[in-house]
């Protein structure tokens, strides 16, 4: 029996470049189960894409959502923050950066958004949804899941009554997952923490962090992983939107270039090392999604100039495993092959 009916392999939501309906649809068309990250997406944007994703397969697909922080705004930080930015965004020939007017989309519209587009798998990270919410996702049909970095997490996320349990192991690239003890969780790698996971939860535990090719995939359901999600290594296939600085500081870093970062959002997050991380390294930063929000014409107009050193490049370790993997229907058979049914 596969879980939930889909297939085994799934790409994982990924916000930002690779929120695409052409790559969603793509993957769950190409045989595996295609996510969309619509944490950065406005309402309106959601029903749209998950609209194009529809028109473009009738197989299904999931739709991923950051659970609301806890913040305060603070224009003192966010101005402090913003000086930072001012020399790169001269370098770049941009205006001054400014105090974003908003830092984050309202999320009980893009919940209520992505509930009505009626994805397969409705899936939270960075936080435990409630049991509310949770209920009421699971009365419309929809199967809805968290993400846990560590056991408590997992414990938390089952004892509000989701499907299943994302474990996102430490080598995962983009924004940890976490959400008790430190803000970011524990760096508990993919190895140590599905089977523990697996061990200590009565639903389904989906591996993610590390995944690129099929001994991955053979090591996460040795460990009692019920399906893996894989991030990084889709980034590369050919119908993924990336751009051309972002693909190309891909393909030439090595495994000793990931890193750990606040600088571009104010909450840890793994990608390539670059001159922002290492210049922002130890700053005192503003609470996430504040930076996020001031960052964003900086990574958006350095994408467009092709200067990867002011990018937001996530990226997970297992990077240099699958420079070339092709369409997204190649990777999910080069990943599905190991997996036993
Ligand atoms: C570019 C990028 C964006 C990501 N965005 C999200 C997101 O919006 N929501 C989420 O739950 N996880 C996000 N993640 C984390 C993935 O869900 C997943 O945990 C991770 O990619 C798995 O590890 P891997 O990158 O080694 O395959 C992102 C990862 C990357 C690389």
């Amino acid at each position: 029996m596969s879980l939930f009916g889909l297939p085994p392999i799934w790409m994982a939501p990924m916000a930002g470049e690779a929120a695409s309906a052409a790559l969603v649809a793509a993957v769950s068309a190409g045989g595996g189960f295609g996510q969309l990250g619509a944490a950065y997406l406005a309402p309106s944007r959601i029903t749209e894409i998950a609209a194009d994703i529809r028109a473009r397969t009738n197989r299904p697909f999931g739709i991923n959502l950051f659970c609301p922080q806890a913040w305060t705004r603070d224009d003192a930080a966010i101005d402090a923050y913003l000086a930072l930015l001012a020399p790169w965004h001269a370098e770049l020939g941009l205006p001054a950066p400014v105090r974003p007017a908003v830092c984050e989309e309202d999320f009980e519209a893009q919940l209520a958004a992505a509930v009505a587009a009626r994805p397969a798998v409705l899936s939270f990270v960075m936080g435990d949804p409630g049991a509310a919410r949770v209920a009421a996702v699971k009365a419309q049909g929809l199967v809805v899941l968290g993400t846990a970095t560590q056991v408590s997490e997992g414990l938390a996320l089952q004892a509000s009554g989701v499907d299943g349990v994302i474990a996102q192991g430490f080598e995962a690239g983009g924004h940890r997952g976490g959400f008790l003890g430190s803000a970011e969780g524990a760096g508990i790698g993919t190895m140590a923490l599905v089977p523990q996971l697996v061990d200590a939860l009565d639903v389904p535990v989906i591996a993610a962090g590390g995944i690129a090719d099929a001994r991955g995939v053979a090591a996460a359901q040795a460990l009692g992983a019920s399906a893996v999600t894989v991030g990084t290594a889709f980034l590369l296939v050919d119908e993924c939107p990336l751009s051309p600085a972002y693909r190309a500081a891909l393909l030439d870093a090595r495994d000793s270039d990931s890193t750990l970062t606040r600088a571009f959002s104010g909450r840890l997050a793994r990608g390539l090392a670059n001159r922002v991380t290492r210049e922002l390294e130890g700053t005192a930063l503003p609470a996430f999604p504040q930076p996020n929000a001031a960052s964003r014409p900086l990574r958006q107009a350095a994408a467009k100039a092709g200067r990867a050193e002011f990018i937001s490049l996530w990226a997970g370790q297992a990077l240099p495993l699958q420079r070339h993997p092709g369409s997204a229907a190649a990777l999910v058979a080069a990943l599905a092959r190991s997996w036993r049914a």
